[in-house]
């Protein structure tokens, strides 16, 4: 007999079925035991009765998260037994046997709650456990249905999704990176992608058009609220475009996405707004300024752009650093500012940062697409042509052989989801996240490798000081 999870089950009133799935809670009522039966779908309410001996006894001896399979009929609840809370609420199984597929032990914290007063070491070192979660997995089942969301509609526009390797070299992104040694070549190193950014430009370069990627992104930086060290970008790369057309097809997937699939939240302007950064950090005092007009409301969606960053800024040398991306091209006006390296600091560039709520959960821009222009953004940041061309050799070469013009975004859409799902950090709607010190608790993760792997890759480890 095929297994129904209990959602279907509840549809097949009179019939007999098997359902299967974890026992949420037991109780009696006189001599008659129930239990709740969870599975992914949701609860079904599960009757006993003493006159069916042998799988009464065995009932009895159920504990909460013991795993079973149970077969009966679905019957309709008396009038007055009916719950309208939970979505099989109208039926009940009447049981005629039942297998114990799994115990259980007690379980170190609870999962009947929101979880949010539970401390994060206990959580994440359970995590398959908090998983369980209703909460939890109801975020990670809108996830994915917001990922195929956007699957579908940038297929529609005629994007192909491309996967871009992990063991790279550094792409600048303003964050350390995480690196990997090379067995096969003692000494050297490959670098975890900060983000797609160069092999998308590559991409066009290599005349795909219009790419995608659901990017899994590293940087070594501390986490916060709304960063971890690993996390997913919506990452988009556009041949042929303008800033506006980038804008746009931001905006329409945005939009559709959050009347499609977020029905209750409202979106508070549409076109969204724009602001250059010189009036945000005017009157925000903020590059990511919160426009909402009511800060108490939780369905409340204010998007905005910000636009008209200044290329470059100055480091903490005193020299010049770019502010974004340094494959940005400048607006069309400062080209020529860019190409004479003359008023460096009122240069504009074509850079586009997407906020929502007071959060920067996208950013993006037109490319240089140009090698001499590529080169002077290097030059300008104090680059000798040695370290430009061992850094950056390839994309300069790459864009002698016919590079189309180019631009794209990348939402950060652990973001994204944290917003939509109105969820208080980006943990929250990861399966596996890190902590807020970088550890993963329940793989022990970072931990020391063997003598013998780091012998294979001629590392040799200073032991670090001992923390006070
Ligand atoms: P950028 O560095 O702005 O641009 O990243 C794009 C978006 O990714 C999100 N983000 C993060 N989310 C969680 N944890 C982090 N540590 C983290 N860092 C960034 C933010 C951000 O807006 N290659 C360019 C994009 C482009 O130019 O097309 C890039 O990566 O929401």
């Amino acid at each position: 007999m095929p297994r129904f999870l209990v959602k279907d089950a509840a549809k097949h009133v009179g019939e007999k079925v098997k359902i299967a799935g974890w026992v949420n809670v037991r109780r009696a009522h006189g001599k008659i035991l129930f239990i709740d039966l969870r599975d992914i779908s949701g609860i079904m309410q599960v009757v006993f009765v003493p006159s069916n001996k042998e799988v009464y006894e065995l009932a009895e001896t159920l504990r909460p998260e013991w795993v079973v399979e149970i077969t009966g009929q679905i019957v309709k609840r008396p009038e007055n037994m009916m719950n309208d809370k939970i979505e099989t609420g109208q039926v009940e199984m009447s049981v005629e046997s039942l297998k114990v597929l799994s115990q259980s032990e007690t379980l170190p914290l609870s999962i009947e709650t929101d979880g949010y007063e539970i401390g994060e070491e206990i959580r994440m070192k359970y995590r398959y456990l908090d998983l369980r979660r209703e909460r939890v997995k109801r975020n990670l089942i809108v996830r994915h249905k917001v990922i195929k969301f956007i699957r579908d509609f940038l297929d529609q526009e005629n994007f192909v999704e491309i996967e871009t390797p992990m063991l790279t070299k550094s792409t600048p992104e303003g964050a350390r990176d995480y690196i990997v040694p090379s067995r096969q070549d003692p000494g050297k190193f490959y670098a975890l992608p900060q983000s797609p950014q160069q092999y998308k430009q590559l991409l066009m370069v290599g005349g795909l058009e219009r790419y995608f990627q659901i990017a899994k992104c590293l940087r070594d930086e501390d986490p916060r609220g709304d960063r971890q060290p690993e996390f997913t970008q919506l990452d988009m790369e556009m041949s042929f475009v303008s800033q506006e057309d980038v804008m746009d097809l931001t905006e329409r997937l945005l939009i559709l996405l959050v009347q499609n699939l977020f029905p209750n939240k409202k979106i508070q302007e549409t076109p969204f707004p724009r602001i250059s950064y010189k009036d945000a950090m005017e009157k925000y005092k903020s590059d990511r300024p919160d426009m909402r007009s009511d800060k108490n409301d939780k369905d409340l969606l204010a998007f905005c752009w910000v636009v008209d960053f200044p290329f470059f800024e100055k480091n903490d040398e005193g020299g010049w650093t770019f502010t974004h991306n340094p494959f940005s091209a400048s607006k069309t006006e400062f080209e020529a500012d860019l190409l004479g390296k003359k008023n460096i600091e009122s240069i504009l560039t074509s850079q586009y940062d997407i906020v929502l709520n007071g959060f920067e959960i996208g950013g993006g821009s037109i490319r240089n697409h140009r090698p001499e222009a590529l080169e002077k953004v290097f030059e300008i940041m104090g680059y000798k042509k040695e370290i430009i061309q061992e850094k950056f050799g390839h994309m300069m070469e790459a864009f002698k052989y016919g590079a189309p013009p180019h631009g794209g975004i990348a939402w950060g859409l652990d973001r994204v989801f944290t917003l939509l799902l109105n969820e208080p950090n980006i943990r929250e709607v990861i399966a596996f996240p890190k902590t807020g010190d970088g550890k993963d608790f329940m793989m022990k993760a970072p931990s020391e490798v063997d003598k013998k792997q780091l012998e294979e890759l001629h590392i040799s480890v200073k032991k670090p000081k001992a923390k006070k």
